[in-house]
């Protein structure tokens, strides 16, 4: 079967590299893609802010399945859109994906359906806010209600910091239309999980969990980014604690927005904070994680499509997936500057010796080619995720092929997983 996937960075490229392995896909098209997907797919441009665009492509290559990476074409309403045309497509509905795209609606929805996460207080305007922040206590957590790639939570640690954030989202200068609201959360402490189920409106199916690691410096320091690596180990959530957030937090998730008419299909992301008072949703993504996919993918050894065919056909079962016991952990390489300002356009050597690492492969996040080299031509460059038995013995495989790759500026953190290893 012919099957198209929306989408440009290293997640694309994972399940790119997955979706290849299925004996059934003999036509594999990515749109836009990137310099790395198009060793796996036929890349096809296409302007990821523009439904009207990707509607076209589609209309051309008449797909017998979309996958949709990236939260903005769910946001447009794309499987709306290719629902009306009758083609299928693998994704929520616009109305669902408010899980991701309004933080506001995300609160209130856990608030209905007693879903655990932190305080939090909703504003619209510097009144509301300069009211609501005398109730919590600093640090706090400043949310643009809207996507913001990552860029949209600001952890103030005092309350001058806190209102110059909620002033600055509010008027608009920051983060534009995604910042007219704002949402005030109590800052909570613990580890981080990111843990995604696969959905059929009805059923879920857990993937294995996985660790972001956000910030741009070692130890978690410096600004939040899209993600700088993680890692996914069958250690990092027990079976107790999976039943326990399938009860708590992935069903009611899925029962309550069947309930509200809002039916939820493919991938819902929780982002957890483990914490002393056990574990509290600070996010839902309605999507694969990036740069989560591609240890998770790294790991799965049954086919991606049967299980995506499953969500869009309503039989979402435990045996969708079948996983490695393996650990697997994604260094993420980035330009200068990044998540500031980065220059792009700069010539990238060492992949194929770093792919000939045992266990590694580099999936690209932004890279172009030209005359068959890689240029740099995003923020987040290569994801550099390696697999073995044990979790310190991936780390040092993907870091053994990172030191293989140059580029001007490179950047990347010296201690993902490292936490882990140190328990
Ligand atoms: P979000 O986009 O909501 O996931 O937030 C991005 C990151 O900000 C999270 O992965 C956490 O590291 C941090 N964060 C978000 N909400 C909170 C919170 N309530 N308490 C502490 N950290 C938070
Ligand atoms: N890794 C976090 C995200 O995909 O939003």
């Amino acid at each position: 079967m012919k099957v198209l996937l929306i989408g440009n960075g290293g997640r694309e490229h994972a399940l790119a590299w997955k979706l290849r392995q299925s004996p059934r896909i003999s036509e594999l098209y990515c749109a836009p893609g990137n310099g790395g997907i198009s060793g796996e797919a036929e890349c096809a441009p296409v302007d990821l802010k523009s439904l009207e665009s990707i509607v076209r492509l589609a209309a051309q290559l008449k797909p017998d399945l979309t996958v949709v990476g990236p939260e903005l074409p769910l946001q447009l309403g794309i499987v709306d859109e290719f629902t009306r045309h009758g083609w299928p497509v693998f994704g929520p509905t616009k109305a669902a994906a408010q899980l991701e795209t309004s933080k506001s609606f995300a609160k209130e929805f856990m608030h209905r359906r007693r879903i655990p996460t932190s305080h939090y207080a909703i504003c619209d305007s510097l009144g509301e806010f300069d009211h609501a922040i005398g109730r919590f206590s600093t640090p706090v957590v400043i949310k643009a209600d809207g996507l913001a790639a990552g860029k949209g939570v600001v952890i103030a640690k005092t309350k001058d910091e806190a209102a110059a954030t909620g002033a600055e989202m509010l008027s608009g200068k920051m983060l534009g239309e995604a910042g007219a609201r704002v949402v005030i959360e109590e800052c909570l402490k613990g580890d981080e999980i990111s843990f995604l189920v696969l959905s059929d409106g009805e059923r879920v199916a857990p993937l294995v969990a996985a660790q972001d690691h956000k910030r741009v410096g070692d130890g978690d320091t410096g600004p939040n980014t899209g993600g700088m690596g993680a890692y996914s180990t069958s250690q990092l959530l027990d079976q107790q604690m999976s039943n326990w957030l399938l009860q708590h937090v992935a069903r009611p998730v899925i029962e309550g927005m069947k309930a509200e008419g809002m039916t939820y299909k493919g991938i819902l992301y929780c982002g957890l904070m483990m914490t002393a008072r056990g574990p509290m949703v600070l996010e839902f993504n309605c999507r694969f994680g990036d740069p989560e996919t591609q240890p998770i993918m790294m790991r799965l050894e049954s086919d991606l499509l049967e299980a995506i065919e499953a969500s869009i056909e309503g039989r979402v079962s435990d045996g969708n997936f079948r996983w490695s016991q393996d650990a697997s952990v994604c260094v993420v390489m980035a330009s200068g500057g990044y998540p500031g300002t980065i220059e792009v356009g700069k010539k990238i050597t060492g992949i194929e010796d770093a792919d000939e690492v045992e266990g590694v492969k580099v999936f690209h996040a932004g890279t172009s080619v030209r005359d068959g080299a890689f240029y740099t031509s995003g923020g987040r460059v290569l994801g550099v995720t390696a697999r073995a038995a044990s979790l310190d013995n991936a780390a040092d495989r993907a870091y053994e092929a990172a030191s293989k790759i140059q580029f001007d500026g490179a950047h990347y953190r010296k201690d993902i997983g490292a936490r882990a290893l140190k328990k």
